[in-house]
Parts: C-alpha cells; structure tokens; sequence
C-alpha cells in the first residue's frame, strides 16, 4: 500500500503548488491514500470548510490539523455539522486528539480506501514549548486500543524534535508511521524504525519558502528587532510541495520504506 501524507499546507502559494503537483505525484507513486496537514491552508492560518471541500475535491482523503485549527471560527460550525454522520466529509478533518474532549471535532478517523483497504489516522499535538494539552503518549495508547485498522497513520504536530523522536520510538510496531508537523521545515531523518514504524521529525512545509516558516520575512524581523505586535501574513515566492511517501504491508501496517519528497514549481 502507498500513502502520500503532504507536510503543512501554507496558504494560497501552498494549496497551488499542491494542484500544480499532486496528479504528477499520485500517478508515479501510485498512491492508494492521502493525507495532508492543513492547519494553515486559509492565508497561513487557520482552514476553512470550503478550503477542506477543495483539498478533498483534489483528492485527499484525510485533513490533519494542529494548534492553528481554531484560527477561522467557521471550523467550529463545520466540525459540528458531522452531527454523528460517518459520511460527512467534515468527518475526515481531524483535530489533535489530546485536545480538551469538549472541543468541537475528533482527533482521529477510521476509513476505507477505494481499494477495499482499511487505514486510521490519528492527529496528536506536543507539549514542549506549546499551549496545554492532555498527553499525547497516553491519548496514543488509549486510540490504539479502540481502532481496529492495521494501516496506522499518526501525524504529531509538535515543536521540540525530542518529543517527537521519542513518540516515534514509543509507538515503533504499533504503528505504520509517525510522522511530525508544525515546524515547517523538513528534516532528513526518515527512517524506518526496528519494529516497522516510518518515522520523520518534520515532513516539511507546502509553501513558500521565500519567508520564516511560511510568513512574510519583513514582518517576522521586525517583530524579533523591535518586540512590537504587528501583522503576520503569508508570503509568496519559492513555494516547494513537501511530503513523504511510504511503502507499507496492507496486513501487518508494517512499513517497508519512507522516501522524502520536495519538489518545486
Ligand atoms: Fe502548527
């Protein structure tokens, strides 16, 4: 089984690379499932319901998000339009999982692929250097013993590249693959770990890469330079469609190979 997971879609520069690429990129690794991180697809913040409708329309199965999820409010009506209806195509945006369970949306999602093949997704979110949230590690334990999948994707949408290692190594066999987001900036660290899991610290921005991790570079120094709030936009040039694609065993979920790709326009 093939699976394409597309690093942190960043705004418009991002979702047009992802037209510009994703047939090409689908035909020649023959992908059977994709999904994709858009916690910042809306103007590099925050993902709207038609925004989601098009990333599905292009052919994602499954939107990851993170700590940016709550940026545009209409998520929340989206999140709860699923009212329960595993049909619902706003079923298929996930939230992190160790979020409060009192917030609008679910963390993880179970599905089939247009080849009869079973897969999950599990969206998680780090606690070094980011606002409180339950523990993942446990939140990860407790998923796993509901989901009855073998094909097991895990996005951690984390900061610190500890915690994302060690989740790697904490659910190495359990999973297909940990792969990490919110950092923007892929790292050459894939692999596959012992028990079978493919692991990377950081699939990598889908988007502009003229700026600081997607913003606009004028606006960040100035803030570093005079400690002053000002307005944070996204930029534009140089954007590049980072992700990664793996080779798993449809039976075990074990992972064969993780290839890292970055392409640009
Ligand atoms: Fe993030």
């Amino acid at each position: 089984m093939q699976i394409l997971f597309i690093g942190d879609i960043f705004g418009s520069p991002g979702r047009k690379i992802v037209r510009d690429h994703l047939a090409h990129v689908v035909e020649t690794h023959k992908i059977d499932l994709l999904i994709a991180n858009a916690e910042n697809a809306a103007g590099g913040f925050g993902l709207t319901p038609s925004i989601a409708e098009d990333l599905f329309a292009l052919g994602c199965d499954v939107l990851t998000t993170g700590n940016h999820v709550w940026d545009k409010r209409e998520i929340i009506e989206y999140f709860n339009s699923v009212n329960g209806d595993p049909k619902s195509k706003a079923r298929r945006v996930l939230r992190p999982a160790n979020f409060s369970p009192n917030a609008p949306g679910i963390g993880f999602y179970q599905g089939v692929t247009n080849k009869g093949q079973q897969y999950a997704v599990i969206n998680l979110q780090g606690r070094v250097f980011m606002h409180n949230t339950d523990d993942p590690f446990r939140k990860a334990d407790e998923l796993l013993a509901q989901i009855t999948s073998k094909v097991i994707l895990v996005d951690f949408h984390a900061e610190a590249t500890s915690e994302k290692i060690a989740l790697g190594w904490y659910l190495d066999g359990r999973v297909t693959a940990v792969l990490g987001t919110h950092t923007h900036v892929p790292t050459a660290d894939n692999r596959v770990l012992p028990k079978g899991t493919a692991y990377q610290t950081d699939v990598g921005m889908t988007g502009p890469y003229d700026s600081v991790i997607g913003v606009q570079k004028e606006q960040v120094l100035h803030r570093f330079l005079t400690g002053l709030p000002g307005r944070f936009e996204a930029a534009k040039d140089d954007p590049r469609f980072c992700a990664v694609v793996i080779q798993c065993d449809e039976a075990t979920g074990r992972a064969h190979s993780i290839q890292r790709l970055m392409l640009g326009e």
